[in-house]
């Protein structure tokens, strides 16, 4: 993208030639999405329904935070709160791919209802281009079927729009910032959600030790960055392994669950290195985690390794 207001008017008559009458639009609160929003509110004003799905796999105060940015945006978006209907379709899978698959598929079965109760079949999504490249286009192996790409199944009957399928991470970043987004200090968040951070079964009770854990981690990587201990990283949280551990509460043994910490520096999330993290301050993570989780998470690990040879998200 060589002109970003000359992207934003012709992504605006693309859209407008790509819809001539209704749609719904998938927003998630996250950048890609945000963005894709607002140049379809711009580009269809009312016949342009916006969506926001609560799939109970969200961080701690994401849906608060959503609406707090949509409001920013002047964006007009619907909350549906799911996370039943998730929570069951991941019911007994753990393989990585086999998640991704469902997620996908139950969110675009929640599209097509709610594109049917709009009189619609087009879905405009925020697609960018390391979803589908990471997907398996342009003959790629597949690495990891993005929930927006790869889950959608083959009898939907939904027509896509994908205004930004084009751009990289930093492309949208500028992007975002012509349109007036601002989402300070925020990271990228996988559309799936805490369930690709929830390495094996995905039940109420893991996502919860995973949400806890993941907001310390958060809390604890944004102060380290105010206090000037550590550079802003790429992305940074913590995945609920599929492993556990034998460990002592008070004298009580427990077989608990184990946490790992990911902290990475990246420019376009195609490469990424793990960030050179104080031991004061993974100490601090290790310590808060187990006590928050007591009796639950017995045992918290860092990362160290590069995207490649591993990925950023563990799943
Ligand atoms: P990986 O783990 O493949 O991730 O190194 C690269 C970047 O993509 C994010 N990610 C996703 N984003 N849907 C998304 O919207 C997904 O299914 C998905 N999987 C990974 C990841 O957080 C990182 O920023």
């Amino acid at each position: 993208m060589k002109d970003v207001s000359a992207f934003h008017r012709e992504a605006v008559e693309r859209i407008r030639t790509a819809v001539p009458g209704t749609a719904i639009v998938a927003a998630s609160g996250g950048i890609d999405s945000t963005a894709a929003a607002v140049l379809t509110q711009e580009a269809l004003g009312p016949r342009a329904r916006a969506i926001f799905v609560d799939t109970g796999l969200l961080r701690e105060g994401e849906v608060e935070r959503s609406r707090a940015l949509f409001d920013a945006c002047q964006l007009k978006v619907e909350v549906l709160s799911a996370a039943e209907v998730f929570l069951g379709a991941l019911a007994g899978v753990t393989d990585p791919e086999e998640k991704r698959r469902r997620i996908g598929a139950a969110f675009v079965r929640l599209f097509e209802r709610e594109a049917e109760r709009f009189g619609t079949t087009v879905l405009v999504q925020g697609t960018i281009a390391p979803d589908w490249i990471e997907s398996g286009g342009s003959l790629r192996d597949t690495i990891k079927t993005h929930h927006n790409v790869g889950g959608i199944p083959k009898d939907s009957k939904l027509t896509l729009v994908e205004p930004l399928r084009d751009l990289y991470k930093d492309e949208v970043r500028a992007l975002a910032r012509h349109l007036g987004i601002s989402k300070p200090g925020r990271q990228p968040f996988p559309g799936p959600g805490l369930a690709v951070r929830v390495a094996g079964p995905v039940t109420a009770e893991r996502v919860e030790i995973a949400r806890i854990a993941n907001a310390i981690v958060e809390e604890e990587v944004d102060r380290a960055v105010e206090e000037g201990k550590l550079r802003q990283p790429w992305q940074y949280f913590s995945v609920l392994l599929p492993v556990r551990s034998v460990g002592v509460t008070g004298d009580n043994r427990v077989y608990g669950e184990a946490v790992s910490i990911r902290v990475v520096d990246s420019v376009d999330a195609m490469t990424a290195t793990a960030s050179p993290i104080p031991e004061e301050v993974l100490r601090r993570m290790a310590e808060r985690i187990t006590r928050a989780l007591s009796g639950r998470v017995t045992r918290v690990l860092y990362d160290l390794t590069d995207k490649p040879p591993a990925t950023i998200e563990w799943e």
